[in-house]
């Protein structure tokens, strides 16, 4: 399986890329986006003023600095308003982006957060289903990345994402 999930802090795992879950503007927030931040140090922010935003569902990506992860694969998920504003696509655009990226830059293994189910209000259970579905989908098609792994910051989202995969197991 090439899709495995921790527990633990993104700012912390060593991998080729790790997933932002950044805002359209790319100039830094809180949550994950902020504790990335910290971690990689001002350049990130210096550079990521030479990208000019990015759309919702899409990402751009940036050196890593002071992570130990090589690259960052900035996404801005969508905001959660209720379901019928075309949230789930966007979801899905935000991970296959991501991995498009990684792929284009050499990476073999991406970290990711749960994208969107913070301040952005995803509900857990759809974000989860989504992720999991976006990713695996995009790995039967590409051999060139060989292990993601979904950063949960609480035993709660890593409980959704471990069910989700284990009823999804190939
Ligand atoms: N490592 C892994 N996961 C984390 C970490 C961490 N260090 N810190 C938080 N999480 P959120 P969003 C989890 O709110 O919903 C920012 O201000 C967190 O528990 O960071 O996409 C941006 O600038 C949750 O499960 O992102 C945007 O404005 C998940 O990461 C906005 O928040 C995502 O929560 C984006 O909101």
């Amino acid at each position: 399986m090439r899709l495995e999930t921790m527990l633990g802090d993104i700012t912390k795992v060593k991998c080729d890329a790790i997933a932002n879950a950044a805002n359209t503007s790319l100039l830094g927030g809180g949550g994950v986006d902020g504790a990335i931040h910290r971690a990689a140090g001002p350049k990130l922010l210096e550079e990521c003023r030479t990208l000019h935003g990015c759309d919702t569902g899409k990402a751009k990506i940036t050196r890593g600095y002071n992570l130990p992860a090589k690259y960052v694969l900035h996404t801005p998920g969508p905001i959660w308003r209720g379901g019928n504003h075309n949230e789930e696509a966007l979801l899905a655009g935000s991970y296959r982006s991501c991995l498009e990226l990684a792929v284009e830059y050499g990476c073999k293994t991406v970290a990711f957060p749960s994208i969107s189910t913070g301040v952005y209000g995803f509900p857990l259970d759809k974000a989860s289903k989504i992720a999991v579905k976006a990713i695996l989908d995009f790995l039967q098609e590409h051999e060139e990345i060989e292990r993601v792994i979904m950063v949960c910051f609480s035993q709660d989202t890593k409980k959704w994402y471990d069910e989700v995969i284990s009823e999804t197991k190939m």
